[in-house]
């Protein structure tokens, strides 16, 4: 491609078009392409490694681990987001809305680092130094090895690395950093790609775990290109409703670790604490003994979480009836009212039905359909379930209580929260062993699990 000649980018995806369109082909956004300058060569030589000399293949067997293997935050619930702390050389993109607290998190993670003599850089391209060191009073802590610089341009942070060599690294935010190579904005998709490039290859060269933080757009993106995500080696997720104090860190991906754990947060006045017992704050308020409230048992990566599920049932008053599902899949819940009507011969078409995971929690396990279905009906019948009874199951199309995994998990955790009770899957009772303190019964159908809930 000749220099000077321009090119349009969809801000969305990345795809590049000689023309301007009004729709992206690639992904279909409306009017997200933007002129950019073409660069001048190839971004990246086809040569390029991670080293300055060209990469040669070595036998696995004689691959020196270089320094120890993982490094501990000390944060219980972030390492184990992480897989159990931080690997030599990784890059971590840190996605999440504006003002969740993306920055305090951390801040706090670069505090307990330096408190163990680690000797930690953060380079925050949205914020001062002295709005720095407010938002550090704020949260109480002094170390001595964090230091702190206010810098978007990419060379500059690059040279700072290299010079420093710091033993971890935060970029706040991607969107900020910016290369006079390239012509566009920054924020654009060329920039943050560019950035997002250039820290991988100073990661993987110099061995510095970098942590990048995100914003997400409107529609949960990460902000510009998901090319991000592809290029990055972990991707968490920072969620939680602006209004809710609990905050949810979830990996998306994770190249040395399990997507599957989540980490829970509660943003106090003097910063973010950790939530050791989720199953204790996502039940604290739970109203007892009313219809349409019920605890289930999630497993969230490694561990079981209780969770508390409502529903309401209210006649509709207009022709379609509402459907209003959070924290769970809306296509399950369908599924569950067909099945609902078929085998209990309830009559769900007039009602509107809204089902709700209470905390702001997102579970997509159907070991959850009995709860889903429990409250529905609990709901409709208007009876509340019986006291300290947890329901576990997954249930098929023909009214049948299927299996589910890690049940002994799910029951312990039960068991640990004061539950006496527990419906589970008839076919998972032959597997567990009885406890004293838990009555354990078998469900086998929908219509059975109807009786043995109030
Ligand atoms: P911040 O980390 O700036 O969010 P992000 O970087 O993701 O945009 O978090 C800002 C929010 O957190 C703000 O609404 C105030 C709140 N907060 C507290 O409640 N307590 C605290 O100690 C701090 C530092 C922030
Ligand atoms: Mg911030």
């Amino acid at each position: 491609m000749k220099a000077g000649k321009t090119i349009f980018l969809c801000q969305h995806c990345g795809y590049q078009a000689p023309k301007w369109m009004g729709k992206c082909p690639d992904c279909g956004q409306w009017n997200s392409l933007v002129e950019e300058r073409a660069p001048a060569g190839p971004a990246f030589s086809p040569g390029r490694s991670f080293g300055t000399s060209p990469s040669k293949p070595v036998p696995m067997d004689t691959v020196e681990m270089t320094r120890a293997s993982r490094m501990a935050t000390g944060i219980q619930e972030f390492d184990r987001v992480l897989g159990g702390g931080l690997v030599p050389g990784s890059l971590i993109l840190i996605g999440g809305d504006p003002g969740i607290g993306k920055s305090t998190l951390m801040l706090q993670v670069l505090h307990r680092l330096a408190s163990h003599n680690h000797k930690v850089l953060y380079v925050s391209g949205e914020e001062s130094i002295q709005q720095i060191k407010l938002r550090n009073n704020r949260l109480g802590a002094e170390s001595k090895g964090l230091w702190v610089v206010s810098e978007t341009g990419l060379e500059s942070i690059r040279a700072m690395a290299d010079e420093m060599a710091p033993d971890v690294m935060v970029v706040d935010s991607v969107q900020t950093i910016f290369t006079p190579d390239l012509t566009s904005a920054p924020g654009s998709v060329s920039q943050v790609r560019e950035a997002t490039m250039h820290l991988m290859f100073l990661a993987k060269r110099t061995g510095i775990p970098i942590f990048l933080v995100g914003h997400v757009t409107k529609d949960g993106a990460i902000a510009g290109p998901r090319l991000l995500e592809h290029m990055v080696d972990t991707v968490l997720y920072f969620e939680g409703g602006q209004n809710n104090v609990f905050r949810v860190l979830r990996a998306v991906k994770n190249r040395f670790g399990s997507t599957n754990e989540i980490g829970v947060f509660e943003m106090r006045e003097n910063g973010l604490c950790e939530v050791l017992n989720p199953s204790s704050v996502f039940l604290s308020e739970r109203p007892c003994l009313v219809p349409g409230s019920v605890v289930t048992a999630s497993i969230e990566g490694s561990r079981p979480i209780l969770l508390e599920i409502q529903g309401l049932v209210a006649r509709s008053t207009f022709g379609t009836p509402r459907r209003t599902v959070l924290g769970v899949d809306y296509n399950r819940v369908s599924l569950l009212v067909a099945i609902m009507e078929k085998k209990l011969g309830f009559q769900l078409a007039n009602e509107d039905i809204f089902v709700n995971v209470a905390g702001g929690v997102k579970v997509d396990e159907p070991a959850v359909d009995l709860g889903i279905v429990s409250v529905i009906a609990s709901s409709f019948l208007d009876k509340p379930v019986k006291g300290r009874t947890v329901v576990l199951g997954e249930i098929g199309l023909t009214g049948e209580v299927r299996t589910i995994s890690r049940v002994e998990q799910r029951v312990g955790e039960a068991a640990k929260m004061g539950f006496t009770r527990c419906l589970l899957p008839g076919n998972n009772l032959k597997h567990l062993k009885g406890r004293d303190a838990m009555a354990l019964v078998g469900v086998q159908t929908v219509s059975e699990l109807v009786d043995l809930l109030f």
